[in-house]
């Protein structure tokens, strides 16, 4: 997720303006940063990598001139956060600037043949594509204007794009165009502003035209024009008058960045099936070629192992050991060898004991392989090879959107060894890839028609002083992952295992009312995990169950439940499963009179060991 904004001013300097707005938009992305302006037929770019102050001190980025302009501020998902990387991208004559919010999914194959004409990139970002794919499409047809030549280029883009592009020649237009990436006209006196959220000029103007999906805008200080991508059609749209306060305006009308967080788990999931297939295939076979792979992690990160190495032995007979972090040196650092692959998972890619336990096993010549949702991060400086897993900042301390997003990179990584390993058919790996597919629109629906439910819940169960959260198999992933939640953010003390190892100890704390949060997709341990809930229900427990919306026969066992779309294989079920207890925690958290952005004596990263 990065930021991107454009203004035209009719007696303003348009640089600082930028500049102020980004700062805005600054938690959409904060690696590397950059403006660009026209005056006097000419283009101007500034940007760098580093936070937008750091780089204001050394670049000075209200020093640009011109009344026109657009800037950027970044997360990397394809190149290091470098000066080479960051946005605006210029085109081989240096007079097109473009900076894009997205991931261009086709952009190795428009890099080729634009290589192929003669167009030279200076980036390894799939951003740069575009430029040169505008530049190559007015080469060819210089009569065309900047709008039809933009028009042209964005047929041709695959995957995600919100894209704001300037001329040296055009200096009075800025031209823009979206798909799925968000994108905003801000209508002020004298100057018209496009960003990738309304925050970026709110401040500004309260006036608002909303882009919709598949659109290109054209603006100037005359007006806007808005057509449709696909056949150049006109599209009328009206104004709209934003009542947001700036700091809701930031977190989207959302109370809390935790909860927009979870709302945007859809987006991030189809971000992350958006991965470059040739990491996937590299890591893969690393995994295939080690005696033992160990997947290293803390706290959520950790749980996303746990469910994955339910996916690896279930889909490709691969047994993978979990371990939280700060125990794999005294648990396993003597056994490491040549021979290990370590898969260490950090949203951050900064955790102390993940780089510690890697640090650790790189001495002992292990392969280290990272998954991580910050490029340019440690993790991914110690990784042999790394994936993105392109979730966009995370600002609320609790992880979310990080955690199913990692999910969903782990079960594309199963799958693959899963076939290199002959283990599953071709028809098996079809289904499962078009289940994971179509999980984005699976949590859609859940957090759409359960999310009231689940706040509900939050209040009959405010004042509970505990809570047992249950799963078997993958399942025991999504129990322990719910627990952390509740226990972070609402600071309600939770106790997840095993539903099986109830018998064998914790069962002696169950009362009368003892409220008890099953997860029970309709897997291979649905029927056990029946005789787990009956057992807790004879002791007087409050059943609280996740549950798949046609099993009637756990929903009339539970005191209250909530519902999951059908047909989730059992391998992917953590993804959807775990959207309730997010919700869940969130809504205690608010109940008790908690802020589930900054929960106490917890910080984003823990660098610290
Ligand atoms: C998760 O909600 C917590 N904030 C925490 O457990 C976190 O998952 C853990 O510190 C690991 O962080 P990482 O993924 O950045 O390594």
């Amino acid at each position: 997720m990065c930021g991107i904004f454009g203004c035209i001013l009719k007696d303003q300097n348009a640089a600082p303006v930028i500049h102020t707005a980004l700062k805005r938009l600054e938690y959409r992305g904060y690696d590397s940063v950059g403006e660009a302006t026209v005056h006097d037929g000419k283009l101007y770019i500034k940007k760098d990598q580093g936070k937008i102050d750091e780089v204001h001190l050394t670049r000075n980025l209200d020093d640009l001139p011109g009344n026109l302009g657009i800037g950027h501020t970044r997360w990397a998902t394809h190149g290091a956060p470098l000066e080479v990387n960051a946005h605006p991208h210029s085109d081989c004559s240096g007079q097109i600037a473009v900076a894009h919010n997205g991931i261009v999914e086709n952009f190795a194959e428009l890099k080729a043949e634009l290589e192929n004409r003669g167009h030279v990139f200076r980036s390894k970002t799939d951003t740069e594509v575009i430029v040169h794919l505008i530049e190559d499409v007015l080469k060819n047809n210089p009569a065309l204007s900047l709008t039809e030549a933009v028009l042209e280029s964005a047929r041709k883009l695959d995957g995600s794009y919100s894209i704001a592009v300037i001329s040296a020649k055009e200096p009075d237009k800025i031209v823009c165009a979206r798909k799925e990436s968000p994108l905003v006209i801000g209508i002020g006196e004298n100057a018209i502003y496009c960003a990738s959220d309304i925050p970026a000029f709110l401040p500004l103007t309260n006036k608002a035209v909303i882009v919709d999906d598949g659109e290109l805008v054209a603006i100037s200080l005359k007006g806007w024009e808005i057509r449709k991508i696909s056949d150049g059609a006109p599209v009328t749209r009206e104004i709209k008058v934003i009542d947001w306060a700036p700091e809701m305006a930031v977190k989207q009308g959302y109370p809390h960045f935790m909860l927009k967080e979870i709302h945007e788990q859809p987006t991030c999931l189809r971000n992350t099936l958006r991965l470059q297939e040739h990491y996937l295939d590299l890591m893969s076979t690393f995994l295939d070629r080690a005696r033992e792979v160990f997947l290293i992690a803390c706290g959520t990160s950790y749980h996303a192992c746990l469910g994955a190495s339910y996916m690896f032995s279930k889909l490709a007979f691969l047994a993978t050991y979990p371990v939280i972090a700060s125990e794999f040196i005294e648990q396993h650092g003597k056994s490491v060898s040549v021979d290990s692959a370590i898969l260490a998972v950090s949203q951050s890619g900064e955790t102390a004991d993940t780089l510690a336990s890697v640090n650790a096993a790189r001495q002992r010549a292990a392969t280290i392989l990272g998954l991580t949702n910050v490029i340019g991060s440690t993790l991914t400086r110690v990784s042999r090879v790394y994936i993105g897993q392109q979730s966009g900042p995370e600002i609320g301390v609790a992880a979310t959107k990080t955690f199913t997003s990692q999910l969903s990179v782990l079960a594309e990584l199963a799958l693959r060894l899963a076939k290199k390993r002959g283990k599953v058919s071709q028809d098996e790996m079809d289904y499962l890839a078009d289940k994971l597919k179509r999980l984005p629109d699976i949590v859609e629906t859940i957090i759409r028609t359960q999310e009231a439910k689940i706040r509900e819940l939050a209040k009959k169960y405010k004042d509970a002083k505990t809570f047992f959260f249950l799963g078997r198999g993958i399942s025991t992933a999504t129990a322990y992952e719910g627990r952390l939640k509740l226990m972070e953010i609402a600071y309600v003390p939770a106790i997840a295992f095993p539903a099986g190892e109830s018998k064998h100890g914790p069962i002696s704390l169950v009362e009368q009312g003892f409220p008890v949060i099953f997860i029970c997709p309709k897997d291979e341990t649905h029927k056990t995990l029946i005789g787990n809930i009956m057992e807790m229900k004879a002791r007087g427990a409050s059943i609280i169950t996740i549950v798949e919306e046609d099993d009637e026969e756990v929903k009339r066992l539970s005191d209250d439940y909530v519902e999951i779309p059908k047909g989730v294989p059992d391998v992917l079920s953590p993804i959807p499963f775990v959207i309730p207890l997010q919700l869940f925690a969130y809504y205690m958290a608010v109940e008790r009179g908690h802020n589930p952005d900054m929960p106490r004596n917890l910080a984003k990263s823990v660098t610290v060991k």
